[in-house]
């Protein structure tokens, strides 16, 4: 048996899954997320171990627990989790969709410079982004700065806590503006530039890789072997990739989750030379491209729960029937944007309301702009080259059949339904199956454990009038973004 432990943002979701793929047992625990100034985001390091250790619990009571071989993760990447000597978390974790650190931001894009950024790292600044988030630290609460002996990301917290071992993966380590991604170590420029040393920073393995077995004390509280192994695990992106069977070249996956994320895997190193898309490893051994958008079915979590008022989402969704002529227009970018905008400061927008616009033309609206959003990154990796025709979809926005359809005919593309919807979960077991041995490669795991069970195809006439509609929704940000500033 492996485990997956998915450590989102809103919640952990933990997987049991047994060698042949089939899932044994899910089980999902929440925790806060504050906000304590607009546009900050933060979470307690310590929410989650308590999650995750009574979610192991409760996943693994009724299984013969002699016969669990391995845990590993799919984790929110970014997000800045530091420890002092006595591996005390110092301050809470500054999450992936924190958009205070604008000014380290601009420093490390225009004063380092983006080149040099992109030469040292495959990518620039973005506010979400570590390295600037350290820097934040060092400016904003030195007394915290100087108290730093490992600089962690959330899901390798989890791992240290499990294991003791001080590590991280190449896909996670990615996101943090710190990792020389071509190469795969850490980058003694950006160390310099953070000024951190190669000693707060984690011991670097692939995604498949055992980095230890549980701490005695652990396995005794979790009533499990002390032989599991725990496996380094991936960013929730990359591990979600591989859950879907995203991996080897030139597939594509697309997550509505908080956030939304258009994934390209590739072989080869490459960076888009305009670093609007994110250049990162893959959990797979190899690289993908991937453009992120901080806030996707949460647009809909917010608009249906804190405003519309109504829970049953498919419920409200049941009314909305004419695909591609809504008059409303939605921008989603409730936590500013990051992909392909890079602007903390953009925010939501409603436009073209009348006297006639429906609950149901808003709801679609909201949908529709998410959609319209991962259009933009999608152009982004058309411009250069990238020609998808079909992409995977998970997360769980991917649950609405009608918001499945939405995308499909606003990109214009095949949309598959994989048989487990539970993306980064799989993913997180798949690369523990792998790491115990149980397949070569992740591959190997993904061409024998995932099943595609059903495609939307893109229908011409809706697909037409979406374009035309994706040309106003383009035009709408560059009209409206000087009003947030
Ligand atoms: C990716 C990103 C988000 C988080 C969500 O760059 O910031 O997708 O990983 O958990």
């Amino acid at each position: 048996l492996y485990i997956g432990i998915d450590l989102g943002t809103s919640a952990v979701k933990l997987l049991l899954m047994a060698a042949d793929g089939k899932i044994e047992n899910i089980v999902s625990k929440e925790y806060p997320l504050f906000f304590p100034h607009p546009g900050w985001s933060e979470q307690n390091p310590e929410d989650w171990w308590t999650a995750v250790v009574e979610g192991l619990k409760e996943l693994t009571v009724s299984c013969d627990k002699s016969q669990v071989a391995g845990i590993s993760f799919g984790g929110q990447m970014h997000g800045l989790v530091i420890l002092d000597e006595k591996d005390e978390v110092i301050r809470p974790a500054i999450l992936w969709n924190d958009g205070r650190t604008t000014k380290e931001t601009d420093y490390l894009n225009q004063v380092i410079g983006k080149d040099k950024l992109s030469k040292y790292t495959a990518n620039i600044a973005f506010t979400g982004f570590t390295a600037p988030k350290v820097l934040w630290v060092k400016e904003n609460e030195p007394d915290n700065f100087a108290r730093i002996k490992k600089i962690m990301l959330p899901k390798d917290y989890i791992a240290y806590k499990l294991s003791g071992t001080f590590c991280t993966d190449v896909s996670d380590a990615s996101g943090m503006l710190l990792f020389d991604v071509e190469h795969k170590c850490w980058s003694e420029e950006m160390m310099e530039i953070c000024g951190v040393t190669g000693e707060q920073l984690a011991g670097i393995y692939e995604s498949a890789d055992v980095v230890g077995t549980l701490k005695a004390e652990v396995a005794k509280e979790l009533a499990l072997p002390e032989t599991v192994k725990v496996i380094a695990g991936a960013g929730d992106n990359a591990a979600a990739a591989v859950g879907t069977g995203t991996v080897g070249d030139g597939m594509c996956n697309i997550s509505l989750g908080t956030s939304g994320t258009i994934f390209i895997s590739s072989n080869q190193f490459g960076v888009d030379k305009n670093n609007a898309l994110h250049a990162f490893a893959h959990a797979d051994g190899y690289y993908h491209l991937m453009g992120c958008m901080l806030s996707a079915a949460s647009c809909n979590k917010w608009w249906m729960d804190d405003i519309v008022g109504e829970r049953d989402y498919a419920k409200e969704q049941s009314a909305i029937t004419k695909l591609g002529e809504n008059n409303v227009y939605f921008l989603p970018y409730l936590m500013g944007e990051r992909s392909p905008l890079n602007d903390p400061y953009a925010r939501g927008t409603f436009i073209g309301l009348t006297m006639d616009t429906t609950r149901a033309d808003m709801t679609q609206a909201v949908l529709e702009g998410v959609a319209f959003a991962i259009r933009d990154s999608f152009e982004v990796a058309r411009s250069l080259g990238i020609n998808i025709e079909r992409s995977k979809i998970c997360g769980g926005g991917a649950k609405s059949p009608l918001w499945r359809k939405i995308i499909a005919n606003v990109l214009n593309i095949k949309i598959d339904r994989i048989e487990s919807e539970e993306g980064p979960g799989y993913g997180g077991a798949m690369l523990a199956s792998v790491g115990c041995g149980e397949y070569a490669t992740v591959e190997e795991a993904a061409a024998t454990l995932v099943k595609i069970v059903d495609t939307i195809e893109p229908e011409p006439e809706i697909a037409a009038k979406y374009e035309e509609k994706y040309r106003k929704f383009a035009k709408i940000y560059p009209t409206v973004k000087e009003l947030f500033r």
